[in-house]
């Protein structure tokens, strides 16, 4: 097979320099970058903000922020301060100590990253929520990982269920005044108050720091947690496969409620003393090259989904804008089309770079790094120290161009540690022979490349977002009309998938366009709307297993008018 391949971004480091460290790359000599691999003192947080605040970076920015109303910056001696005063007011009236989880349900603003930086110098672990969730993904994950404390806004208060929270002791709320009472405590007021100076809280490498709550297949979401140690993987990843230099303007999109908003956007940047831009507000072509132009970005990290919309936007829009600044562009979260690769090639001069990893790996494991050239349609090499294999579901390793799971070998330093609260399901992740087993099917050709070629399990991925099929399948059984309901991704040119729901009606309930709407709202209103279903289908029964398990898989079938497979656990 012929595969087309495309010419080498200039990086930081050649091939050679790749090639050699994939052979010899020692995890135990890498983390040497760190001064706790001596002292045994380990936070995250002071090696992103304190480090650099007493460093040469002092007055260096760390954090530019705008969005319609904001526009600011922070110095990494700021930044320590700011974080400083969120730790103090977190502790002072929040009672946060090692190992509570502290929760942040809020839109990007300054304070949402000196609210994660503070909890994490008092060794609590932050669960950060996406601003889109609605009541009942808020209470499944506060209550799930028992939260002691969650910050949020006036305007998301009113999804937190509090009377059903026994756990949540104080909730802060930011951006206006606050009538203060009972669990309520006004943030900025208390940071306005709150002193410069903080104890670090020093804990083991091994102790927790971020919990991100993800969907699989089945069962309700589960808590991923990462510890400290994820560091040495977050920093390393963000010099070679971001390629982050001093000088560097560096734009991750991805909002904190999501992992690539944590690793790549608050600790790779950062942890290599990177000035990092954060933008809020809602997504629109000419903002986003207006940020690129106004701030110089040289590094952007972005996803399919956007770049699929900007690609829609058209070329013309492109040229309204200054964008050679960009020196290196990234991607992660679903396929990358060879399609928008080439877009990329023709409107900015660039390549996009992308990278695959997941939750639960913590960061990067294989990507295109600039010194490499890109096979369009792969997701590149694994990253150096990392053994990736694609094995049969027994874990034995299969040969190149076969494709099998896509597996990791046990012990990449910012692997999940933990399924909160769920031990069992944590194993279930691992094969005999150490192989953690991703969830997706690839292979790898001779030359080592990895190609993506789908969900092993009905994992929908819609705009590069994660959602699992059950917990939209349990919102829509809480809907009074709905009997039975089975929810499946649709291809879809632009979004990756979109959601697909198949439901049967109650007795007394007829299907019409004003229900399928009335469906769609509900399922927004009460969970979140890129988890709210864009079609919707009435059939009178859905194929069920005997023991009444919905068989998604038909319905994929049905969708996609391709054979259903194994019909022989199905009801009549
Ligand atoms: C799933 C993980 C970690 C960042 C964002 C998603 C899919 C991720 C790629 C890629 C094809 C990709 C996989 C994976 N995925 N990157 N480059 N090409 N698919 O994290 O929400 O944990 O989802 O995203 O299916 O298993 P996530």
């Amino acid at each position: 097979m012929k595969v087309e391949t495309l010419p080498v971004t200039q990086g930081s480091y050649n091939l050679k320099d790749y090639e050699e460290a994939y052979k010899s790359f020692d995890w135990k000599d890498a983390e040497k970058v760190f001064s706790w691999a001596e002292t045994g003192k380990v936070n995250m947080a002071y090696e992103a903000i304190d480090r650099h605040a007493e460093s040469f970076r002092k007055n260096k920015v760390a954090l530019f922020y705008r969005d319609e109303k904001r526009n600011e910056k922070y110095t990494f001696y700021e930044m320590k301060k700011w974080s400083n005063r969120a730790g103090n007011v977190l502790k002072e009236y929040g009672n946060v100590e090692k190992g509570d989880r502290v929760f942040i349900f809020m839109p990007r603003s300054p304070e949402l990253y000196f609210s994660v930086l503070g909890a994490i110098k008092l060794g609590a672990i932050v669960g950060p929520l996406f601003e889109a969730f609605m009541e009942g993904a808020v209470k499944d994950r506060l209550e799930d990982s028992e939260a002691k404390v969650l910050i949020t806004t006036p305007d998301l208060i009113g999804r937190v269920p509090v009377d059903e929270l026994p756990h949540l002791k104080t909730i802060f709320i930011v951006g206006s005044d606050v009538e203060e009472a009972g669990p309520f405590v006004d943030f900025n007021k208390k940071m306005a108050e709150a002193d410069n100076d903080l104890d670090i809280e020093w804990v083991d490498r091994e102790d927790g720091m971020i919990l991100h709550y993800t969907s699989g297949s089945t069962g309700r979401p589960k808590g991923v947690l990462h510890v400290h140690n994820a560091m040495i993987q977050h920093y390393h990843t963000a010099r070679w496969v971001l390629d982050l230099q001093e000088t560097d303007i560096y734009w991750c999109t991805a909002d904190p409620g999501w992992v690539t908003g944590t690793s790549y956007g608050i600790f790779g940047p950062w942890l290599t003393g990177t000035s990092n831009v954060i933008t809020g507000g809602r997504f629109k072509p000419e903002n986003w090259y207006q940020t690129i132009e106004d701030f110089g970005i040289t590094v952007w990290y972005s996803a399919p989904t956007a770049f699929r919309m900007l690609m829609s936007a058209g070329d013309e829009l492109v040229k309204k804008f200054d964008l050679s600044s960009l020196r290196h562009i990234l991607s992660v979260g679903e396929p990358l089309n060879p399609e928008v690769i080439r877009w990329g090639m023709k409107v900015f001069n660039k390549r996009i770079h992308d990278t695959w990893w997941m939750t639960e790996t913590g960061a990067h494991v294989i990507a295109n790094y600039p010194c490499m050239e890109i096979k369009p349609g792969s997701m590149g090499k694994p990253f150096p120290g990392i053994e990736v294999a694609i094995v049969d579901d027994q874990g034995n390793v299969l040969p190149p161009n076969r494709m099998g799971n896509l597996a990791i070998k046990k012990g990449w330093p910012s692997m999940m540690r933990q399924i909160w609260n769920n031990p069992e399901k944590y194993e279930s992740y691992f094969l005999p022979g150490g192989w953690y087993i991703s969830g997706d099917s690839a292979y790898m050709d001779e030359d080592g490349y990895i190609w993506f070629q789908g969900r092993v399990d009905d994992v929908i991925m819609t705009s590069g977002e994660r959602v699992g099929p059950f917990e939209v399948e349990s919102k829509l059984l809480e809907h009074p009309a709905i009997a039975e309901a089975g929810v499946i991704g649709k291809p879809d040119p632009v979004r990756g998938e979109i959601i697909k729901a198949f439901v049967a009606l109650n007795e007394g309930y007829e299907p019409s366009e004003e229900l399928k709407e009335e469906i769609r709202q509900f399922v927004k209103t009460g969970l979140a709307a890129h988890a709210a279903p864009r079609e919707i289908e009435f059939k009178d029964k859905l194929p069920k297993t005997r023991s009444g398990k919905i068989m998604r898989r038909v319905l994929k079938a049905w969708e996609l008018d391709l054979p259903a497979g194994d019909l022989s656990t199905m009801e009549d």
